[in-house]
């Protein structure tokens, strides 16, 4: 067998454990339990200084998925963005290595590209035109003997770490920072070798605003929902609060069945239950700290959610792909209409629910918020959290 069998023999098996589990949920009007209610404190969506934390702890420190191997496909492909409040730039090199780096210039601190998704054969400051390779070394200075004996080679850009792995690309924040990805993800993200992520196509993004990235997050990790807040948009599709978690370190495969699991699942083999996903039943894919992945049967969405740039926001881009390019404008306008459609369930349901829960926990309301037995995936996410945090002693288990 050769590894990608290995793979798909490997998740295959763990999506068919799930199936199995959501449909007798669904038979037997169930959900996934955890035996403890928790109370946090409402202080953790408003505080400043845990805030602090959180981007110190986590953001700074954990590989974070900043880009898609679908975003930067060729040589001298880029993506530059203001991402968690530093100018990120990602740019593919003549080595085919995507490389990340803080968006400033050597000289006085101009960014180097534009913002936005873009094709360069070198990056060309705006300000004097100082030009970089795609390595990020300097190799022109305009009228040089103005700066002396210039170094060139201490003046390149600041490279952060960054991997590329089955279609995502993680940059950490801090330069110098080594990360393992194997030993974070613990055998997750098999999931995108076995989706062939890497060969997927972006169709494009929509950007927007919301609560504490914790208040928004919270509400991509449970099926309790969906009755009251989505009776129209999601709830048809997709009972309410019936979910089945699984647990790769801090990350999260959450099984979604849909109403009709029963008839997909029933007169297929149980060895084949693997081979269906939303045939029956559909996973949101939690990268911790802040990526949530929707993979749907026409369109995939992937949530970036980045907090800030106060403790009560976040900024989230939606970015959408498909398995292929639309083949004509008639497939390419239904995927914009799926893309639009997405993001008003979003800005009109979640994250309009969201703001609202910021301003009321801001009130001083009430001191605590509860996460019942039925969400235990929230439960573990902010375990997790307060792990990186120092908080707790042990690293959270889900069982
Ligand atoms: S700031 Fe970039 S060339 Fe001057
Ligand atoms: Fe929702």
């Amino acid at each position: 067998m050769t590894d990608m069998d290995d793979v798909k023999v490997k998740t295959r098996k763990s999506y068919a454990e799930s199936a199995k589990a959501m449909l007798e949920y669904v038979e037997n009007s169930k959900t996934f339990l955890t035996d403890k209610i928790i109370t946090l404190p409402t202080s953790i969506f408003t505080d400043a200084d845990r805030w602090e934390k959180e981007m110190s702890e986590i953001f700074e420190k954990l590989p974070l998925c900043l880009a898609t191997t679908a975003e930067l496909r060729d040589i001298g492909d880029y993506k530059a963005a203001d991402m968690l409040g530093k100018p990120i730039l990602m740019v593919r090199g003549k080595d085919s290595k995507v490389r990340a780096f803080l968006n400033v210039c050597a000289h006085r601190g101009a960014p180097v590209v534009a913002e936005g998704c873009g094709h360069v054969r070198r990056m060309s400051c705006k300000y004097h035109g100082w030009t970089y390779d795609l390595d990020g070394k300097l190799i022109g200075v305009a009228d040089a003997h103005t700066f002396g004996d210039i170094d060139k080679s201490a003046k390149g850009l600041k490279e952060l770490p960054c991997e590329e792995k089955n279609g995502l690309i993680f940059v950490c924040l801090t330069p110098g920072q080594t990360f393992d990805l194997d030993g974070f993800f613990k055998g997750f993200l098999d999931d995108f070798e076995e989706l062939g992520f890497a060969d997927w196509h972006f169709l494009g993004s929509r950007v927007l605003t919301g609560a504490n990235w914790k208040i928004a997050f919270d509400g991509y990790m449970e099926a309790y929902h969906f009755a009251a807040l989505h009776p129209k948009t999601v709830a048809p599709r997709t009972p309410s609060n019936i979910a089945h978690y699984q647990a790769f370190g801090p990350h999260l495969r959450i099984g979604f069945p849909q109403v009709n699991i029963s008839k997909h699942l029933n007169p297929v083999p149980s060895e084949q239950w693997g081979d269906m996903e939303h045939k029956g039943f559909d996973f949101i894919r939690i990268l911790f700290p802040n990526v949530s992945v929707f993979v749907a049967n026409k369109i995939t969405q992937l949530a970036q959610l980045f907090p800030g740039p106060t403790p009560d926001r976040n900024i989230t881009v939606l970015n959408y792909f498909t398995r292929k390019p639309p083949p004509d404008t008639e497939a390419q306008e239904a995927l914009e209409g799926m893309m639009d459609f997405l993001y008003k369930v979003v800005r009109d349901e979640d994250y309009w629910v969201g703001n609202h829960i910021q301003t009321g926990l801001e009130s001083g309301a009430h001191d605590t918020v509860i996460f019942g037995k039925n969400e235990r995936g929230n439960q573990f996410f902010h375990e997790y959290v307060d792990w990186y945090l120092g908080l707790r002693p042990d690293e959270p288990s889900l069982f």
